[in-house]
């Protein structure tokens, strides 16, 4: 299999940085992106979190992306990110997959902008159904209107 997951090192968040710089994938999650101190200190913060899984995605030998679950307002969420040279190999379908493997809290819940149809795709394809819609304000002061997605 050409996707898996491993725990994420230090050597890892150099090109973790670079992905969640992308602003095509930004607009895509309607999510803004780190500078480098921030982007560094939350996630060493959350790689020390007992609390939180955190995974590097691994293609064909290289770290395609990253994907975790954390508890938001006492709920157990999944997300992920996938660098833009990796798009559309169905690795976040399969990363996903695996996750849910590791992550085994039911229910799980997963936010997703509505017009990131190819994140909601992905979150169908593994099982998850909205259950409704919302709205927040991202970090970056936008609102943003999403979908909530639940499996189990
Ligand atoms: C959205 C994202 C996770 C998709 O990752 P990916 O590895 O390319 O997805 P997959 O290859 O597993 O595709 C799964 C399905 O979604 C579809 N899909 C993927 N990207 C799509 C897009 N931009 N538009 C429409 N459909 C899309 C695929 O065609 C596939 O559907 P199919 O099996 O019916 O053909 C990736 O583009 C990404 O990380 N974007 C930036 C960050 C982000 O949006 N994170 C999620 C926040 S909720």
């Amino acid at each position: 299999m050409p996707t898996l997951l491993r725990p994420a090192t230090d050597s890892d968040l150099p090109t973790l940085y670079q992905q969640q710089l992308d602003p095509e994938a930004t607009a895509m999650a309607a999510f803004p992106s780190r500078d480098e101190e921030a982007f560094y200190a939350h996630t060493k913060k959350i790689m020390a979190n007992e609390l939180v899984i955190f995974r590097v995605i691994v293609y064909d030998g290289q770290v395609a992306g990253s994907i975790g679950s954390w508890e938001m307002d006492g709920k157990r969420e999944v997300g992920y990110w996938i660098g833009r040279e990796f798009w559309g190999k169905g690795i976040a379908t399969q990363a996903v997959m695996q996750l849910l493997a590791i992550a085994t809290t039911r229910p799980l819940f997963a936010h997703v902008a509505k017009h990131n149809v190819g994140s909601k795709r992905v979150l169908e394809k593994n099982g998850f159904n909205v259950i409704r819609e919302d709205s927040y304000t991202n970090p970056a002061g936008v609102l943003v209107d999403e979908f909530v997605l639940k499996l189990g």
